[in-house]
């Protein structure tokens, strides 16, 4: 048995997410999650909402509530979409917890104590209306450039030249639109990640089975981009976690915040320990996944993220790691994703643009949403969602493949044997046949699901799902009845016995059906198959069942036109 920690990037506390950020990072891992549970590995599988930073405070503030109420509802609505997707998460956490405030507070110590720590003075815009420094891209003005006027202060949209908020004309805060700003000096701690480059590089080196995605995107930013330098780990903010250095005062840093993007991957190891104190557990409980000096160091950690959190995750989190000196777990595996598109452009939180989970929830059940996105993965290159090919995947696959597979075979049962197993015949040269091919497609399916081949998957597991219509179009059992009823009753047998054999191995894509699938049959105990000529006997002749009252609903062309028009503009 493998123990397996399990995390997904936690999402952004403003708002609800895309489509585009549940294939990026949650659904996948919960995939492979819920796989690594039906194999009998141990799992502890986190996530949680990110919750500091300015877009939070300006969420909060246009919402017309005090950040840490808002915070805790919105944390509340993504926890519910989360559950209507059926993410089995062991703990939906917050990085706004107590447990990643002293987290957070011991790793600045930690590196402070190593020598990894700088203070350096800077000047930033302040805003006297707002009574708040500005990040620069919060600071709007005219680009000196094109002459655009809603440039913002880190890059002009229009001409794409990067700026310093010094260089817009007539600057603004885009909070409140006061031109009363100022430059002030202020003091920031930064993170000496430049002292850590030969050990990332080592480290980095050390990950042979690292997708080329990953390796390249960190290499890129270890040796030719801006990712080594030293970087500022705290902020002029009022919502975040008070800087300290371990539990004592940080002199000169008082009112000061860590960034969001230090506190929030620590927020994976803090959520470890939400879980334990959730559910009863000691501090023993989560170490022995996180401490490596204290049971972790057998267990395989596997990241879930977006391509545009590598960096973070393959330099700026290991460097709080690395340089603490602690013997904290590193993960293992990273697997990351491109982007999905929608319908020719993409998704986009600020534009309102595609379909976001709770729109999804309130067309469809989970199951269809699970399949398309994880059979449609954007894994080796970006991928689009298309209304089309979204109709034509749930009904060719679930309901002409699966669906009706499980249907035409329990309900011609019912009608000539009754809603039990049929006893009579036995397998022959074809069933050997099919129990061979399936043997070798179970094995292909494990090895994609192990590596996490999301597509190859799915691909494998629609094959297994199109052998078993194959063997029915074969055999053709209502024909078989009339002349040789034993044998049709071998062979509707052998059909039962597939339906819950396709529940089993499809739990972690859609489980909901799978254990709809399960319960008829009566099943719920089916364990996932080794030797597939053995668990196509697991349910013995007289084995009541019943016929599941619904499979998948197919999508008319009238839904699909109307979905697509309703999505086409932007959310409200
Ligand atoms: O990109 C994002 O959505 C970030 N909120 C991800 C953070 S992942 C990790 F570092 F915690
Ligand atoms: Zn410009």
């Amino acid at each position: 048995m493998t123990r397996h920690l399990i995390t997904s990037a936690i999402p952004y506390i403003n708002g609800i997410k895309h489509l585009g950020n549940l294939i990026g990072s949650q659904l996948p891992a919960d995939l492979f999650a819920r796989y690594q549970r039906a194999r009998g590995n141990e799992v502890l599988f986190l996530c949680a909402t990110d919750e500091h930073g300015t877009p939070a405070e300006l969420a909060a503030a246009k919402a017309g509530k005090p950040v840490d109420e808002y915070c805790a509802e919105m944390h509340a609505v993504q926890a519910r979409i989360a559950e209507g997707f059926r993410l089995s998460f062991d703990h939906f956490g917050r990085s706004s917890s107590p447990q990643n405030h002293a987290l957070t507070q011991h790793f600045a110590g930690r590196l402070q104590e190593a020598g990894l720590i700088k203070e350096v003075s800077e000047k930033q815009v302040y805003s006297n209306t707002d009574g708040r420094f500005l990040p620069d891209r919060y600071i709007e003005g005219t680009c000196p450039n094109c002459a655009y006027d809603k440039a913002r202060g880190d890059q002009c949209e229009n001409c794409t030249k990067q700026l310093d908020p010094t260089d817009l004309v007539e600057p603004r805060s885009a909070i409140s639109g006061s031109t009363d700003l100022e430059v002030r000096e202020t003091k920031h701690l930064f993170l000496r990640q430049s002292e850590l480059k030969d050990d990332l590089n080592a480290w980095i080196d050390s990950k042979k089975d690292w997708p080329i995605l990953t390796t390249s995107i960190a290499k890129k930013w270890l040796h030719d981009g801006d990712g080594l330098r030293d970087r500022g780990i705290t902020r002029d903010l009022h919502w975040g976690i008070p800087v300290k250095n371990g539990t004592k005062d940080w002199p000169g840093m008082e009112g000061k915040v860590f960034y969001v993007w230090f506190d929030a991957p620590i927020e994976y190891i803090a959520c470890a320990g939400e879980w334990a104190a959730a559910n009863g557990l000691s501090d023993a409980d989560w170490e022995s996944w996180w401490r490596t000096d204290k049971g972790a160091h057998d267990v395989q950690y596997t990241q879930f993220m977006g391509k545009d959190n590598v960096p973070f995750h393959t330099l700026s989190f290991p460097a709080t790691i690395l340089g603490s000196g602690e013997p904290w777990k590193m993960v293992d595996h990273l697997k990351s994703f491109n982007y999905l598109n929608y319908d020719g452009g993409q998704f986009s939180t600020s534009q309102g643009r595609g379909i976001f989970m709770d729109q999804a929830l309130e067309l469809l059940p989970p199951d269809y949403w699970r399949w398309w996105l994880l059979s449609h993965a954007p894994e080796s290159s970006d991928s689009e969602f298309t209304w089309e090919n979204f109709q034509q995947s749930v009904n060719k696959d679930l309901a002409d493949v699966l669906g009706n597979f499980v249907s035409r075979v329990t309900k011609f049962c019912r009608s000539k044997f009754d809603e039990t197993v049929p006893a009579g015949g036995a397998y022959g040269d074809v069933e050997n046949a099919l129990i061979a091919d399936l043997q070798k497609r179970l094995g292909q399916y494990q090895e994609h699901m192990d590596a996490i081949e999301v597509r190859k998957a799915a691909a494998e597991l629609r094959a297994i799902w199109t052998a078993g219509n194959e063997y029915l179009q074969t055999v053709a059992p209502w024909s078989t009845f009339k002349e040789d009823p034993e044998q049709a009753a071998a062979q509707i047998r052998l059909a039962l016995n597939l339906v819950a054999f396709y529940a089993t191995l499809s739990a972690p894509f859609i489980p909901d059906a799978s254990a709809t699938l399960l319960e008829t049959m009566n099943a719920t105990d089916a364990a996932w198959p080794t030797d597939v000529a053995a668990s196509l006997g697991q349910l013995p002749v007289g084995h009541a069942f019943t016929v599941p009252e619904v499979s998948f609903a197919k999508i008319s062309d009238e839904q699909r036109e109307d979905w697509q028009e309703r999505f086409a503009g932007q959310r409200a």
